[in-house]
């Protein structure tokens, strides 16, 4: 069995996976409200709400897989990306907890995890497929030929998509975290009412898939001085599915040229924003119109999980004991 375990930013995370990649349990402790007040996440204050919920979590993941200590032989962990004093506070426990019986540790990228979430459960991906991966911290895609490791084809240059959604969603006045408000928010909107710009990525042998998101968002502060107050709260709902339209149009379109430079006829998504549903349906639109089969995992596999973790520990070399006792976290891999 492989316990698994993620606090690389603001959620504690604890899943049991089996070697075969069946999920047996899947907690998360989400951090949401605590930063909610800051507007963002606050490094110093996950750090300690990781420290706080840790224990609790992976006590109620055993549980609900019905597994015991003694039933774990790896432990895995996300080593990075992520808040260093973050990953710290999931490194320590997992090193702790295998140290304490002398069993091997799994350090995992976070990435390689969401890239290999759609591995999980009864319909498991098979490579060779590419993946988006769209959250708060990272976009790109990614080239899976074996699921021990991934090619990045693009990747953003600016914000992440789950960030222009949260900014986006500030600027329009909602709450943090903003994206799944801004979806809520956009189903009562025209998504043709503004014309917002297009990713316009850097130019360049072999960049043509990578993104770019920060032109978009001051676009959006733009348009909303223009109307002045009044009027753009008025139109908040218009603004919030035109902005919408314009970052999933820029990931839909990658995806497109990226399936169709490569050749090939499986695509996962994955990160938090593959929770959005109008990413959802317009993937599934695409995939239909190419007849390409699509995997898009339930919404407690796209935001950061520790099921995705214990995924990637199975395609990762383990660590035996003693050796992981001096090991990193490590805030970029
Ligand atoms: O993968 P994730 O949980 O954490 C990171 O590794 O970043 O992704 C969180 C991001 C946030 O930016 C959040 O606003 C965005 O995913 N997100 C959404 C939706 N649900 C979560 N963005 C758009 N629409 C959603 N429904
Ligand atoms: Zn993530």
């Amino acid at each position: 069995m492989i316990l698994a375990i993620e606090t690389s930013c603001d959620d504690t995370c604890a899943a049991v996976v089996t070697p075969e990649g069946e999920l047996l349990s899947n907690r998360v402790a989400s951090q949401a409200l605590l930063h909610a007040r800051y507007g963002g996440v606050v490094p110093e204050v996950a750090s300690r709400g990781h420290l706080e919920a840790i224990d609790a979590v992976t006590a109620d993941a055993l549980e609900e897989a019905g597994v015991s200590l003694a039933e774990v032989d790896r432990v895995a962990v996300t080593r990075g990306p992520g808040l260093i004093g973050a990953l710290l506070v999931g490194l320590s426990s997992a090193k702790a907890l295998a140290a304490a019986r002398a069993i091997p540790l799994v350090p995992v990228d976070h990435l390689h995890g969401h890239v290999v979430a759609n591995t999980l459960g009864p319909d498991p991906i098979e490579a060779p497929y590419i993946c988006l991966v769209a959250s708060g911290g990272h976009t790109f895609l990614a080239r899976v030929d074996d699921p021990a490791s991934y090619v990045v084809l693009g990747e953003t240059i600016d914000d992440a998509a789950g960030e222009a959604f949260d900014k986006g969603a500030r600027l329009l006045g909602l709450p943090y975290p903003g994206g799944p408000e801004l979806d809520r928010l956009a189903r009562s909107g025209d998504p043709a009412a503004f014309d917002f710009p297009r990713s316009a990525p850097r130019r360049g042998e072999g960049r043509d898939l990578d993104f770019s998101f920060s032109g978009l968002k001051t676009s959006l502060l733009y348009r909303i001085k223009d109307l002045g107050e009044e009027e753009s709260e008025r139109r908040r709902a218009d603004l919030a599915a035109s902005y919408q339209e314009a970052i999933v149009d820029a990931l839909a379109r990658r995806v497109k040229q990226s399936l169709e430079r490569e050749g090939l006829e499986r695509v996962a998504i994955g990160g938090g924003v593959a929770a959005n549903s109008l990413l959802r349906e317009r993937m599934h639109e695409l995939c239909g119109t190419l007849g390409v089969r699509l995997w898009v995992p339930p919404r407690e596999l796209c935001t950061d999980n520790a099921a995705m973790i214990g995924a990637a520990a199975r395609f990762t070399p383990a660590l035996p004991f003693p050796d992981y006792l001096d090991l990193d976290a490590a805030a970029r891999l």
